[in-house]
């Protein structure tokens, strides 16, 4: 059904539910088309409130029969629920309804994927499975019994009993209505146990379909890693006897952290080295431990609404971060971290997307799963970190932890753990969670008879509904050097709480050299005027990883301003600076390889934009292809040994010292293919035992314009493998000239094995054509065209993923007028799309508005 007008939700409308629930049980009866599902869920008036109105929410159900007390309840049907007269003490309600997981290619409540039937409830999708108190603050414990004719059957907590053809579970833990699950099917199990540190045995389970058996054990690992870090770090240990991780291949994020019964996206959990990457391993490691730490950051200590949704999700990603960072490498955990801040949620808060950390309104809470939320969210916590410190940091968290087990909170709940545990008043921090935009802050110097001052200014440009901004509070890391390189001044935390504000360093002999926002202590904008022979000495010298890799990005994207701006040669300053890094040995591999990196395209068009040029893509396309090969030729001597001393021999393993030496290694082949027509690509590809040199090879060949007999036989050697040939669905549009990129992704869509109803596979095509910014803004329009075509052929089948994907357009204002009349033109066209979804309304509708 359409709302003609969708509800929009405020914040400050909250309510406490009027009924609170002390047992649920749950009975399926699964069919593909007409599954039962039968309730029984005993309701007791909320002494918190005198509201005694009862509303169950509904949504595509089938009302079959409802009891109240074992009466009739003929309640009153609305387009989102149902109301009913009901007692005023304590009642049971009882109801059956029948939905169609068959046809749910939503992928929201109950659904089937490949012959297994699975759940996703979160944010409110349960209530497309039956009526309910579908809202975080109703925690209850489930008991569920499923009925079907699949060898496995599942659900939330543990096991009571099964039979030929039934299983019952009982969660223990009371948990809202947006933690269970469900999952039938014919699947495979690769077990193991996990001893908590109480000495509870932990029987840990990954299921995956026949098949996929040979792609489990890296995940079953992190899980066991995930396990004991949180145990050794945040004192948490796991509350339940049994673990389980489901993989299904339709699924519209990357997992959900359901109580004892995680199902993730079979990309962001199955992993081998002959399918996966490096990256792919890295990736996966780190959602199955946010899943897994969602048991406390989310599951047992939950979101009292969903406007607090970074409460779980920020400080989930916090911790993952965290985790990451221990099992590999800090300072490169930290340097992709920001990387991936810049580019997503930079970009969503200079646009007519941005939000605050904690959104005050919504139409539709999907939407609202952002990089704003989820990393801004979690940089927000990592500021609060520095600001305490460490000891005060933990000291809160147990504190947390005490204090709220069990209940809905919110963020205030959070920061007065915080205030308490450290004394500190945190009435401006807060305002972090409640205005959007990213400040910039400028900072200018100043030396005066041995003293130093630096001068900050701090500014947050309007963002939509909120035009005026305040200062907030920004903890500053900053070192000093002398010229010489050594460091006369080690990291220290100024705490800005001002417009502007200056701090002074006394007692120097002679002028520093400043290095500002070392470990990008804020999720700010920094400028200041700096020139490229200090970039230079920084890149060299710095102490700090993260600012020592920052200056060589400065660096590169000054050049590469100035190539797009002033049509200037790419300079030999930052050739020789380049360079050196490269083959500075005493440097980690992987940090070489993200310091040889040149900022993105969007990065480029996003600082172009922020300093007042309307960025051309084409002209960036240009630039970054130019600088490329300038680096490749003044190296042109070195990147056969960078390649060889670099390449890894041993046995593979996806670890942090082998697949930084691959990503050098790769950096360096994909430079020589630049100057030799691919040739050495094409025999790491011929060799390649693992997907990481597999796929870089191929992307070095695409690239040369010598990739047509690779892909055949990527294709031929590949085309079983749904999670390898998304790569190759991928790559082909990614790395497609301007000018052919839309017709390249048309041509795929073509393909029997395009499938719209696989988000994996829709987005590799369409991620990919967004993500060739040359491409989708191709001056002829077809980017935009084709992307909008496929965005309203998908909102009828999937409104979640069709409205996630259009933030594709959400930089329109940054381009010219030509572009922006297409763009328009093309929003236009889905908006008036008959029966546009709630989701996708609310997208266009914001990205327009701007
Ligand atoms: N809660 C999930 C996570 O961040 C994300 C998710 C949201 C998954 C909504 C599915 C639907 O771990
Ligand atoms: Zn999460």
């Amino acid at each position: 059904m359409k709302d003609a007008a969708p509800q929009t939700f405020y914040l400050s409308d909250y309510t406490p539910p009027a009924f609170l629930i002390d047992e649920v049980s749950l009975t399926f009866r699964l069919a593909p088309e007409a599954t039962r599902v039968i309730s029984r869920i005993h309701f007791v008036p909320n002494p918190d409130t005198t509201d005694r109105s009862f509303f169950l929410h509904g949504e595509q159900l089938k009302l079959i029969s409802a009891k109240i007390d074992g009466h009739d309840a003929n309640p009153t049907l609305t387009p989102h629920g149902l109301t009913a007269e009901v007692p005023d003490h304590e009642f049971t309600w009882e109801a059956e309804v029948e939905i169609s997981p068959a046809t749910n290619t939503a992928l929201e409540g109950l659904y089937m994927s490949n012959g297994m039937y699975c759940t996703q409830c979160e944010a409110e999708g349960f209530r497309k499975i039956t009526y309910y108190p579908d809202r975080p603050d109703v925690m209850a414990p489930f008991h569920v019994r499923i009925e079907g004719d699949l060898p496995v059957l599942l659900s939330n907590g543990n096991p009571v009993d099964q039979g030929e053809g039934w299983a019952e579970w009982s969660d223990p833990w009371p948990k809202p209505a947006y933690l269970f699950a469900l999952v039938a099917g014919d699947l495979r199990a690769t077990s193991g146990t996990f001893t908590t540190r109480s000495g509870n045995e932990v029987a840990l389970n990954l299921w995956v379909r026949p098949g996929d058996e040979g792609k489990t054990e890296f995940g079953l690992q992190a899980l066991k890693d995930s396990m004991k870090w949180d145990e050794d770090v945040y004192g948490r240990e796991y509350d339940l006897d049994l673990f389980n991780i489901v993989a299904v291949h339709d699924f519209n994020m990357g997992a959900m952290e359901n109580k004892g019964l995680n199902i993730f996206n079979s990309s962001a959990v199955l992993a081998s080295p002959e399918t996966s990457t490096d990256a792919n391993f890295e990736r996966i490691e780190g959602i199955i431990a946010h899943e897994y730490f969602h048991n406390w950051t989310g599951n047992r200590i939950t979101c009292r609404d969903w406007f607090q949704l970074c409460l779980k999700e920020g400080l989930t990603v916090f911790r993952d971060q965290q985790f990451t960072s221990d099992m590999r490498s800090e300072p490169v955990k930290r340097i992709s971290d920001v990387l991936m801040l810049r580019a997503r949620q930079f970009r969503e808060d200079a646009g007519p997307l941005a939000h605050n950390v904690r959104p005050e309104s919504y139409q539709e809470i999907n939407n609202f799963y952002t990089a704003t939320v989820y990393e801004k969210g979690a940089e927000v916590i990592g500021m609060l970190y520095r600001l305490v410190g460490e000891t005060d940091y933990y000291r809160a968290l147990d504190m947390y932890f005490q204090r709220h087990d069990g209940q809905a909170c919110t963020i205030e709940d959070w920061i007065a753990v915080f205030e308490d545990a450290t004394g500190r008043d945190l009435t401006q921090f807060k305002r972090w969670y409640t205005q959007a935009g990213t400040p910039h802050l400028t900072v200018t110097e100043e030396w005066v008879n041995g003293t130093y001052n630096l001068y900050f200014k701090q500014e947050t440009k309007p963002t939509p509904g909120q035009p005026d901004k305040q200062p907030l509070v920004i903890p500053i890391a900053v070192g000093l050097l002398a010229h010489d390189g050594s460091e006369i001044v080690p990291t220290t935390l100024l705490e800005m709480t001002e417009a502007e504000q200056t701090f002074s360093f006394d007692g120097l002999t002679e002028r520093p050299i400043p290095s500002i926002l070392r470990e990008f202590s804020a999720p700010v904008v920094l400028h200041r005027d700096t020139n490229n022979q200090e970039r230079a000495f920084l890149l060299a010298h710095d102490t700090d990883p993260f600012n020592k890799w920052e200056a060589g990005r400065a660096l590169a994207k000054d050049v590469l301003v100035r190539m797009i701006t002033k049509g200037t040669k790419p300079d030999t300053g930052f050739l020789d600076a380049l360079r050196q890094m490269a083959l500075d040995d005493t440097q980690d591999p992987a940090f070489r390889a993200l310091a040889m990196a040149l900022p993105s395209q969007d990065d480029i068009a996003q600082t172009l934009y922020a300093s007042g040029v309307t960025p051309d893509p084409m002209a960036i396309y240009g630039a970054v292809k130019t600088l490329s090969r300038a680096i490749a030729e003044h190296m042109k001597d070195d990147l056969p040994a960078l390649l060889a001393a670099n390449t890894v021999t041993e046995p593979y393993l996806p670890n942090a010292e082998q697949s930084g030496k691959r990503a050098l290694a790769n950096t360096a082949l994909s430079l020589l293919s630049k100057l030799d027509n691919g040739a050495a690509a094409q025999a790491q590809y011929d060799a390649a035992d693992n997907m990481t040199q597999q796929l870089s090879a191929l992307s070095c060949l695409i690239r040369a314009g010598a990739g047509a007999d690779a892909l055949a036989k990527f294709e031929q050697q590949w085309h079983g493998d749904r999670l390898v040939m998304d790569k190759w669905f991928g790559l082909q549009v990614m790395l497609a000239e301007p000018e052919d990129a839309a017709q390249v992704a048309q041509t795929l869509t073509e393909r029997a094995d395009f499938d719209m109803k696989n988000p994996n596979r829709f987005r590799a095509v369409f991620g990919a054509l967004a993500g060739n910014p040359a491409g989708f803004h191709h001056p002829s329009g077809d980017g935009y065209r084709t992307m909008a075509d496929w965005l309203i052929k998908l909102d009828t089948v999937n409104p979640q993923t069709t409205a996630r994907m259009c933030s594709a357009f959400d930089t329109w204002k940054r381009y010219d007028a030509d572009r922006q009349a297409m763009i328009r033109d093309q929003l236009e066209r889905i908006a008036a799309k008959p029966d546009l979804s709630r989701d996708v309304t609310e997208m266009v509708e914001r990205i327009m508005a701007a």
